[in-house]
């Protein structure tokens, strides 16, 4: 790409229109979280479609079972299979992750941090505490803790994509979102921050993606109301996804780009 974009809405312009060559990933190593479902599963049999070796984590084994299986089906890359509760990992944990991926794959180009918790909708005035720390461990407090412990591998890999999920609410706050909007304000955040530190130092990119509305069961549960069959499927945002984890957006950093 002779141009690169320089601020979000020139960024979110080329992501969209972005048509990606089919071995874009190859020999990259990406892992992606919440591979189980939604747009975390889309996202990891997309990557390994176009040649990435896939590391699938996710809290239900099961779920990443299956995604493994489609990915062996296809031929593509043989994935590998993390299970992980975000909620309860403490930082020893994410240790022993970067050792395993050192020890596995030698190196990590790609990281997608796209669990999330949503909770239930509500005003702060009744907001549940529990419920609250509940999704700052899984929407920050995890991301924070695994960004930190696989950034030195990710530092010795070459180019390499740092990618955290954020939402509109993450950008300008909207009632009855509770801790949910919080944690996107609070993920945007470590974005920037970490962007702004690996700027020159290293070949780690730090970028946002906000998905938009998308056919997901988190959307279902924050919309029960809504025709699924008016949103996008999360196979049809992956333009974006593709452009921000491959080479081409090398040069793109502390940008949070939109997916539609
Ligand atoms: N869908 C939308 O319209 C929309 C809009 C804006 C932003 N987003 C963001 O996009 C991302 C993906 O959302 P989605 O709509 O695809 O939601 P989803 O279908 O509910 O998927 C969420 C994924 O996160 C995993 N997860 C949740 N808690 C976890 C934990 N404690 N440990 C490990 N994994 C955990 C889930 O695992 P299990 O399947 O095992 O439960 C699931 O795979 C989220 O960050 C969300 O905030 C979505």
């Amino acid at each position: 790409m002779s141009q690169q974009p320089s601020n979000n809405k020139e960024t979110t312009t080329v992501a969209n229109r972005y048509e990606a060559h089919q071995g874009l990933l190859q020999d990259k190593i990406i892992l992606v979280t919440g591979a189980g479902d939604g747009i975390g599963k889309a996202a990891a049999l997309t990557f390994a479609r176009h040649g990435a070796t896939v590391i699938l984590l996710g809290r239900t084994t099961e779920k990443l079972e299956a995604v493994y299986d489609i990915i062996e089906a296809n031929g593509w890359p043989q994935a590998a299979i993390y299970p992980m509760n975000l909620e309860g990992a403490a930082i020893h944990d994410y240790e022993t992750m970067a050792a395993t991926i050192e020890k596995e794959f030698g190196q990590l180009h790609g990281l997608l941090h796209n669990a999330g918790l949503l909770g239930k909708l509500g005003p702060l005035s009744q907001y549940d505490p529990d419920m609250w720390q509940r999704i700052m461990q899984v929407n920050v407090n995890a991301e924070f803790m695994m960004t930190q412990a696989l950034l030195p591998i990710m530092r010795e890999s070459g180019p390499a994509s740092i990618l955290f999920t954020t939402s509109n609410v993450g950008h300008e706050g909207r009632a009855n979102w509770g801790a949910y909007a919080v944690s996107k304000f609070a993920t945007e955040g470590l974005m920037q921050t970490l962007a702004d530190e690996e700027d020159g130092i290293s070949e780690v990119r730090v970028n946002c993606i906000n998905p938009g509305r998308v056919r997901t069961a988190m959307r279902a549960s924050a919309y029960p109301g809504e025709d699924p069959m008016t949103l996008k499927a999360p196979e049809e945002i992956m333009a974006a996804y593709l452009y921000l984890m491959g080479d081409d957006s090398q040069k793109v950093n502390g940008q949070t780009v939109d997916a539609q």
